[in-house]
């Protein structure tokens, strides 16, 4: 093991992000910012994970037993500074071995460089290791101080920086590596004397190297990792270099992407070679899709699962399993709970939730699905409506396979339809429809011969049906 405590420093109360919730906890490419943190943290596989939290306790506590119910939880009740964080986190313990520390707002952050940031500084035996980065606009972060042969000082803040300090490009990026008992005897030699008035956790590399200690920073090549969201607009950044990322990625697995600037694909989606999506796409939550799917233009998938070949045009699908070869829109709107089978329709202006449809059965045009099993090879006709609620309670229809639904029914809840059977179209179906029966339920058509002639006498309705008069 290379790492044995990992303490994330999350109680912050992100001022400047101008939010009710707490700035760890807003999301980019389907991760809070501090989920993803954890997510790179994970592949270092620490013996134990400390996040300090404050600002927003329950809300940030809640989110963290969701996604990391191993992570243990310090409080830190006023925010003292990064250095006082890390003091709360190190108060009941021996620290000993490796321990990282960094903050839980740097989404970019990989486990990869985190595992060759703590090899560097293992290899190195350092007492502290700091990751830095050059950053073409320096300006908010620590600056890395090196002394005249190019040996790590100190870190100095940008509020407490002269100007011959803000011009460096070197930054601190907030991660950092101590040995266990280097850290311990130092970390209570803090104060406050600097413009935040804060206990800064960058000052312990300073004291740790007057004292005679070896300490390293350890530079990575790509900026973009190790930046910080303070605001509204470095979390759009981050999510469109997340996006970037993420995009470059599935295509170079061989997945077929129009636009890589209007597809968004979370983090926790994934997708098979072969697979062509469309502008203005995205990919949300759990979706899996499987080999030659062709997805969108402007569709949004979430929690889904889309199998082989099968197509989904301008739709939104929300926990929904597509089947194989099944072709899905346009504007078609399918919501938790719908299973499509294999070869299965669901077509324009076509809603469903809750819903199994069975192989090669189609739902092709304007109609609403609830609370319903269509067995397989069953057409529904245009404009057909499940009517599965009625007004207190939801109920099933199960239809058969083979059944052929008339344009325009009304299927009123609980209901059968068995096997092979029709409804006439226009029907207001109440009663079970046994197997190879056709079910009408409308009221039977009168014609009134010279209505119009007489009741709308001289209209152009009139006037055209009388030219026919004779003919
Ligand atoms: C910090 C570093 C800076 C570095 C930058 C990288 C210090 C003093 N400065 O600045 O050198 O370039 O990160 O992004 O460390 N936090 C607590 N308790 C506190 C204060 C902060 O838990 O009392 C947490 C915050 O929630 C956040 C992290 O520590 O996750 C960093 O705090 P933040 O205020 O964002 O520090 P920066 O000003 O970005
Ligand atoms: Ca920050």
């Amino acid at each position: 093991m290379t790492v044995q405590t990992v303490i994330v420093l999350a109680a912050g109360e992100g001022t400047r992000m101008k939010s009710a919730k707490a700035k760890v906890l807003h999301s980019v490419a389907g991760r809070s910012l501090l989920g993803h943190v954890l997510h790179a943290v994970d592949h270092l596989k620490p013996e134990e994970v400390r996040i300090v939290v404050g600002s927003d306790r329950e809300a940030v506590e809640a989110h963290i037993l969701q996604i990391a119910p191993k992570a243990t939880t310090v409080f830190q009740q006023h925010r003292g500074g990064t250095g006082h964080a890390a003091q709360i986190a190190l108060a009941d313990t021996t620290a000993h071995g490796t321990i990282l520390i960094l903050a839980g707002d740097t989404p970019m952050l990989t486990g990869e460089s985190l595992a060759a940031f703590i090899a560097a500084h293992n290899a190195g035996n350092f007492a502290a290791s700091v990751l830095t980065a050059e950053h073409p606009d320096p300006t908010g972060y620590g600056r890395i101080i090196r002394d005249d042969s190019d040996a790590l000082l100190k870190i100095v803040e940008e509020k407490d920086a002269d100007e011959n300090q803000k011009i460096i490009f070197e930054i601190n990026s907030g991660v950092y590596a101590f040995d266990g008992a280097a850290l311990a005897s130092s970390i209570g030699k803090l104060n406050n004397a600097n413009a935040q008035g804060e206990l800064y956790l960058t000052d312990v590399i300073g004291i740790l190297k007057s004292e005679g200690a070896s300490v390293a920073a350890i530079m990575i090549d790509d900026f973009t990792e190790i930046l910080g969201v303070n605001d509204r607009i470095q979390l759009a950044e981050s999510a469109a270099l997340l996006r970037d990322r993420i995009n470059d990625y599935w295509m170079r697995a061989g997945v077929t992407i129009i636009d890589p600037t209007t597809t968004w694909i979370d983090s926790t989606a994934s997708i098979s070679n072969d697979v062509t999506i469309h502008p203005g796409s995205g990919i949300y939550g759990t979706t899996t899709i499987a080999s030659g799917a062709v997805i969108g233009p402007r569709t949004t998938l979430t929690n889904c699962q889309i199998k082989e070949g099968a197509s989904v045009l301008e739709s939104i699908a929300i926990g929904t399993v597509i089947g194989e070869g099944s072709s899905v829109g346009p504007f078609t709107y399918l919501r938790t709970g719908t299973v499509l089978g294999d070869s299965t329709k669901a077509g324009a202006f076509v809603e469903m939730k809750n819903s199994t449809v069975g192989t090669g059965s189609k739902v092709p045009h304007l109609s609403y699905v609830g609370d319903a099993t269509i067995g397989e090879g069953s057409n529904i006709g245009a404009a057909t409506i499940f009517v599965n609620y009625d007004g207190v309670d939801k109920h099933h229809t199960t239809i058969g396979d083979h059944v052929r639904i008339g344009s325009d029914t009304m299927l009123v809840a609980p209901l059968n339809v068995g096997d092979g059977a029709y409804t006439a179209a226009g029907s207001v179906i109440t009663e079970d429809v046994p197997a190879g029966a056709i079910g009408v339920g409308r009221a039977k058509q009168r014609n009134v011969l010279g209505w119009v002639m007489r009741k709308r006498a001289g209209s152009k309705s009139a006037q055209a049906a009388e030219a026919t008069e004779g003919q």
